[in-house]
């Protein structure tokens, strides 16, 4: 294991910013990993995976441990459905693209999202009318302190919209290592209720699609409105879509009646972050190198060297705006470091 000192991360994170780590290993392997626990010991560790969900303002005076850990295995059951596992630093499309190839169905929908397998749980990644928390069987992480494994079963993940455990009550204190799916090999379960989906679908006119069709019909939908952060940096969406109480949206839908939303449940109703920064005006701004993504007003982009500060000062902007037109608060989804 090489340590890099100084080390820059803007081909570590997905907004390409340019900050430092003071120490720098990457690791291939457990055994690594449990090595670089039991050396630092008592030092803080900053675990960075793929780097797609996260807006780095700040040098990271620490260690950062790069997991790169590689593998993928699969066991067939009697029942037509298959466990697959994957190691974290196993690219999440990547993996996406094995599972579709060996026609194992269940996470087509979550085709072309970026950032790698182990750090998919720690905020549910979801699209297209499915998460992760679907498929998911458990996830295997080691303790920072104790380097001690232990098994996540998806009840203790405590999985909810872009949430889990690994947010909040066990936030920063393991690193995931290995993901378990259980995915089908035959008679799969299509989700194609999306809109975009079914439109691009009868486009194409197919009316049985396979789990490819809807992998394909995936990516060209996200290709059309999202950024590809190899060209232009970005962590998807910034911000959460908030979830407001029926009364709330019921105000709102009378001045603005075309609101897209989301109904939850009888009390609760969930509009779309990007509908309400766009009523704000802000697709498409750009301030220096930093700004709104022209198609998708909730992913905020690095068109080439803004600093972290430049975005989250944006974001701020964007928070205070709809706070002030809407009275409606956004949670930022990325992590702020
Ligand atoms: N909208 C606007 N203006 C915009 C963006 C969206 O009016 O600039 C409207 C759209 O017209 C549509 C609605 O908002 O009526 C929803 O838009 P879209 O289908 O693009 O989805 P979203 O709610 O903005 C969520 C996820 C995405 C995911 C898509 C598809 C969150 C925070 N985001 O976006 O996830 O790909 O649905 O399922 O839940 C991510 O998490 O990084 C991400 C990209």
């Amino acid at each position: 294991m090489k340590i890099e000192y100084n080390k820059s991360l803007k081909e570590y994170n997905t907004f390409g910013i340019d900050v430092t780590a003071d120490e720098f290993i990457k690791i291939t392997s457990e055994d690594e990993l449990l090595q670089v626990i039991s050396k630092y010991n008592n030092k803080d560790i900053f675990i960075l995976s793929g780097g797609s969900n996260m807006l780095l303002t700040k040098n990271i005076e620490k260690l950062v441990v790069h997991i790169a850990i590689k593998g993928i295995e699969s066991k067939l059951q009697p029942d037509n459905t298959v466990l697959v596992s994957a190691q974290a630093g196993e690219n999440w499309h990547d993996f996406v693209q094995y599972c579709i190839q060996n026609n194992y169905g269940g996470l087509e929908n979550l085709s072309l999202i970026p950032g790698y397998v182990g750090s998919a749980p720690i905020q549910n990644i979801g699209a297209y009318g499915v998460e992760l928390k679907d498929t998911f069987i458990s996830c295997d992480a080691i303790g920072l302190k104790s380097g001690k494994k232990h098994t996540f079963s998806s009840k203790e993940c405590e999985f909810g919209y872009r949430n889990s455990i690994f947010k909040n009550k066990a936030k920063n204190k393991y690193v995931i290592t290995k993901v378990t799916f259980k995915l089908t090999a035959k008679n799969h379960i299509l989700n194609q209720s999306y809109g975009a989906i079914e439109n691009a679908l009868a486009e194409k006119n197919i009316s049985t699609p396979t789990i490819k069709d809807i992998s394909e019909a995936v990516i060209q939908i996200r290709k059309s409105k999202l950024p590809d952060p190899s060209e232009i940096g970005n962590s998807g969406s910034f911000f959460k879509n908030p979830v407001i109480s029926s009364n709330v949206f019921n105000k709102l839908q009378a001045s603005y009646p075309e609101i897209p939303h989301y109904v939850i449940d009888d009390t609760s109703i969930k509009v779309p972050a990007g509908w309400l920064i766009e009523q704000c005006g802000f697709k498409g701004k750009r301030w220096g190198d930093a700004g709104v993504h022209k198609k998708q007003a909730l992913v905020l982009v690095n068109y080439d060297n803004a600093s972290g500060e430049e975005i989250l000062d944006i974001s701020k902007k964007i928070q205070q705006e709809v706070m002030n037109k809407f009275s409606i608060e956004l949670e930022t989804e990325v992590n702020i470091i």
